[in-house]
């Protein structure tokens, strides 16, 4: 048994998720966190909303509201969305919690007396009709790159060159849309970045297994020596954590906040503290996952992202932790994604083109969304949502393959036998071959699973299912029992302990319906199966169930047009 320490990136509070942020952090974390336990190791399984920055600023003024009650109204909706979609977190964390206040600040003093922080007079964009500096978003204007007329002082969303809001051309304030705007020196503070390119880059080089979409990015930014440039961790903002040294005032940073870039992966830690504080847990509780003095030399830690989260994972984070010079765990893995892109373009949040998580929970379970989304993860390459492929996937795979083989056996049962496990006839080489079939395919399967190949596990796991449904046609109980009642009958037997299997194999992916399945069998989710041939013998003759309703109805062709309609956006 192992100790795994599991973060997804904490989405921004500013507004409900498309399914593509799903796909990328949150939904994969919560497989690959599911297999673990099922497997019997122990999990820590961490989210949170990541809650600073000018997002969450601008998006509270455009709800007209506090951004602090602005943000807990999102926390609780995003809460209630991973509810809703099954995700199995230890703790939903806020970073804007007093916890990461704490240890934001506490990272920020280590490293200034380290010598890794440097105050720096920069200049910054200011408004004199707001009456305030304009850092990243809130300075809007053109692309000096390609001449995009919408372009954010952080980012152009056309080209996506990083930008400095000093760069754009014709700039206005996305506060009054003013104008007369001016270029001020202040002070802030910088990380010493360059400082640490050696240990960071002795360390990426150790990482022979990571996954190479990680890498890749990873080596480019180190290469570039985009990564590793020293880099402004404060802001002019009001919203954020004051910028302190421990718990010391910082002279000079009166009034300024971290950057939301700094203390949102620190929240990963935070929010492990939380849970130990949500529960009337020690400090050792959660120190144990994070201090490798203090227990956590043993974890292995997982983080789970977009692959647009890369840098700041596999550079800056790791620079704070290795910065701090105290014994912090640092990851493990850093498990990546390509984007999930919507009908031959991309989702637009903006635009309100795709689907969001609670329009998606509005019309079908979170079985149908999980399944679909991790069997087509962008992993290798970027994939494509297309209600099309959506409806072939889901009536397929779940309604036709899985969802079938139940009903046709579960009905079958009660017709000839009643709804308890038939006795009579015993297992032959028709099972043989399932079971040497089935033991070879859930080793595969692991393997996937233990690599975190999720797409690849989960057509391994449909191959586990197709396998049943070709026993239960080859055997053919349904004409066998006119002849030889036992012999259907054992036939019988054995896909029910086949359903019973699947429960188990299929619980990381579609855990409401693996649920819904045991239910019906009047049992517990069983364990993971060791010994498959012990597995397919666990319902003994006798044993109650009941018929289960419609698993997974098929989506129509109407359903499909009316949602191509619905999400296509302006
Ligand atoms: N909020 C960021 C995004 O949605 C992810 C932050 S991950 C963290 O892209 F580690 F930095 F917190
Ligand atoms: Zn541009």
């Amino acid at each position: 048994m192992a100790r795994i320490l599991i973060t997804s990136a904490i989405p921004y509070i500013n507004g409900i998720k498309h399914l593509g942020t799903l796909v990328g952090s949150q939904l994969p974390s919560d497989v690959y966190a599911r297999y673990c336990r099922a497997r019997g190791h122990e999990v820590m399984h961490i989210c949170a909303t990541d809650e600073h920055g000018t997002p969450a600023e601008l998006a509270a003024a455009k709800a007209g509201m506090p951004v602090a009650e602005f943000c807990a109204m999102m926390w609780q909706k995003q809460a209630d969305l991973a509810q809703g979609f099954a995700l199995g977190f230890d703790h939903f964390g806020r970073s804007s919690s007093q916890r990461n206040h704490r240890l934001t600040q506490h990272f920020a003093g280590r490293l200034a007396d380290a010598g890794l922080i440097a105050e720096v007079d920069e200049k910054m964009v200011y408004s004199p009709a707001d009456g305030r500096f304009l850092p990243d978003r809130y300075v809007e204007g053109t692309c000096p790159n390609c001449g995009y007329e919408g372009a954010r002082g952080d980012q152009c969303e056309n080209c996506t060159k990083q930008l400095d809001p000093t760069e754009l051309i014709d700039p206005r304030s996305a506060v009054s849309g003013a104008t007369d705007l001016e270029v001020r020196e202040t002070k802030h503070l910088h990380l010493r970045q360059s400082a640490l390119a050696d240990q960071l880059e002795t360390w990426i080089d150790r990482q022979t297994d990571w996954p190479i979409l990680t890498t890749s990015i990873a080596k480019k930014w180190l290469k570039d020596g985009d990564g590793l440039r020293d880099r402004g961790i404060t802001r002019d903002l009001d919203w954020g954590i004051p910028v302190k040294r421990g718990d010391q005032d910082w002279p000079g940073m009166e009034g300024k906040v971290f950057y939301v870039w700094f203390d949102a992966p620190i929240e990963y830690i935070a929010a492990t503290a939380e849970w130990a504080d949500a529960h009337g847990r020690p400090d050792a509780d959660w120190e144990r996952w994070w201090r490798t003095d203090k227990g956590a030399k043993d974890v292995r830690y997982v983080q789970f992202m977009g692959k647009d989260n890369v840098p700041f994972h596999a550079l800056s984070f790791p620079a704070t932790i290795i910065g701090s010079g105290e014994p912090w765990k640092l990851v493990d893995y850093i498990k990546s994604f390509n984007f999930l892109n919507y009908q031959g373009g991309q989702f637009s949040t903006s635009k309100g083109r795709g689907v969001f998580q609670d329009q998606a929970l509005e019309i079908l379970p979170a079985d149908y969304w999980r399944w679909w989304l991790m069997a087509n993860a962008p992993e290798t390459s970027d994939s494509e949502f297309t209600w099309a492929a959506f409806q072939a996937g889901v009536n397929k795979d779940l309604a036709d393959v899985l969802g079938n083989f139940i009903s046709r056996v579960t009905k079958f049962c009660r017709s000839k036998f009643g709804e308890t496990v038939p006795k009579g006839g015993s297992y032959g080489t028709a099972e043989a071959e399932v079971i040497a079939e089935l033991t070879a395919r859930t080793a595969t399967y692991q393997a996937h699973m233990d690599a975190i190949e999720l797409r690849k596990a989960a057509a391994e796991l449909r191959a586990i299912w197709v396998a049943g449904n070709e026993y239960l046609q080859a055997a053919a109980p349904w004409a066998v029992f006119k002849t030889d009642p036992d012999a259907a009958a054992a036939t019988v037997r054995f896909a029910l302990n086949l359903i019973r299997l699947y429960a188990a194999l299929s619980a990381p992916f579609i855990p409401g319906a693996a649920a819904s399945i045991a239910g019906a069998l009047d049992i517990d989710v069983p364990d993971w199966p060791d010994d498959i041939n012990a597995a397919l013998s666990a319902l003994i003759p006798g044993h109650g169930f009941t018929t289960p309703e419609v698993l997974f109805a098929k989506i129509t062709d109407d359903q499909r047009e009316a949602w191509e309609e619905q999400f296509a956006g302006q």
